[in-house]
């Protein structure tokens, strides 16, 4: 039997709180005007005192369940990408594994800082494609705000606080003509550790024994962004014998609005064909991808049938895409 990993559902949650540019604006030296001109956020969600990434995660965990049709007893895995876990360890996954109430399977962390969905995403579809699981709860979940320098405009600016899951099941898709086609197609890794130095957290429990706050040389990680971005995209659509034009939705990491735009113009997408979320999430590392996947589907605009390509930059450097027929 072939199986290949289809998306059964999908949901998301954002914190309560809003954090806009002019509250921003009272408390480091910035403007609403700065921000939304560099980046196109406007507001991003923070979690509450005592609000942890495993809380935000499971909540994303429930509604991908419910959309799905699905209950905890059906998981055999739970991947978590996060780069904010709740401690160093167990595993946040286990806890919201524990918080499921799921009592067999197997539940882990996966850190590829912004990237982390699109490689959880690659776990989950291999175990699914060799026939080890067959129903998966992909999470990607972030508070951020708790390893920001608050002090730090360059940074503290950016990022905001959510979670995004999917639940990929396996579909048999040997002899079945046309079916084959549905699910995820293909993904695509890459990480470079030369570039260590340009996006990384200054703590960490073998080092200092401290959380450490996030540190960028923004230009820099800007320019491998649009590079790696770029490559990995076409590396996705050549494996699968498509092209720009067979894109229905570019549903991208959303650190930059201008990067979207890059990469939108270097696919020849419409803007109208790119889902954006920036503006009112700003960057939730690992969760981005889901909360903007979620947003899409919802309300109607991802259709099956269409073909959807995921892709992500982050810390290490790690970068990815995934391309899904809906
Ligand atoms: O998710 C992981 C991947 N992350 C990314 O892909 C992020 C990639 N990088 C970026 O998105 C952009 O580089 C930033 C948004 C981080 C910065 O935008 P930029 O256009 O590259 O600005 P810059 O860093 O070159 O800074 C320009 C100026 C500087 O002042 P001077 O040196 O020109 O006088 C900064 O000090 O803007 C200043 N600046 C600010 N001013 C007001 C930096 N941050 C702020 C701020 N408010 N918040």
């Amino acid at each position: 039997m072939k199986f290949r990993s289809v998306i059964a559902g999908c949901g998301s949650y954002l914190p309560e709180r809003i954090l806009t540019n002019d509250e921003l604006s009272t408390k480091v030296e910035t403007t609403d005007e700065w921000i939304a001109s560099r980046t196109g956020i406007r507001q991003r969600h923070i979690a509450a005192e005592g609000e942890l990434t495993s809380d935000l995660a499971y909540q994303a965990a429930l509604k991908a369940l419910e959309h799905a049709g699905k209950t905890a007893d059906d998981l055999d895995m739970v991947i978590l990408g996060t780069t904010t876990p709740d401690q160093t360890f167990p595993a946040t996954a286990t806890r919201v594994q524990a918080m499921l109430g799921m009592t067999r399977g197997i539940a882990f962390d996966l850190q590829a800082v912004c990237s982390g969905f699109i490689f959880s995403l690659s776990v989950a579809d291999n175990f699914i494609r060799t026939g080890q699981a067959k129903t998966v709860l992909v999470i990607g979940a972030e508070t951020f705000s708790r390893i920001l320098d608050w002090e730090d405009r360059t940074t503290c600016v950016l990022f905001g606080d959510g979670a995004g899951a999917v639940i990929l099941e396996a579909a048999d898709t040997s002899g079945v003509d046309g079916e084959g086609e549905r699910g995820i197609l293909s993904t695509h890794l890459h990480s470079d550790g030369r570039f260590n130095d340009i996006l990384y957290v200054d703590g960490g429990p073998s080092s200092t024994q401290t959380v450490g706050r996030v540190h960028m040389a923004g230009r820099e990680v800007f320019r491998h962004a649009v590079v790696n971005l770029a490559g990995v995209v076409d590396e996705a659509l050549t494996a699968n014998g498509l092209s720009r034009t067979d894109i229905d939705w570019l549903v991208p990491h959303q650190a930059n609005k201008r990067i979207l735009d890059g990469t939108a113009r270097k696919l020849g997408l419409a803007e109208d064909h790119v889902v954006v979320t920036v503006d009112r999430h700003a960057n939730t590392s690992a969760a981005s991808i889901p909360l903007a996947l979620d947003e899409a589907v919802r309300d109607g605009r991802i259709r099956p049938g269409q073909l959807v390509l995921m892709e992500a930059m982050g810390g290490g450097l790690t970068w990815g895409a995934a391309l899904v027929r809906w």
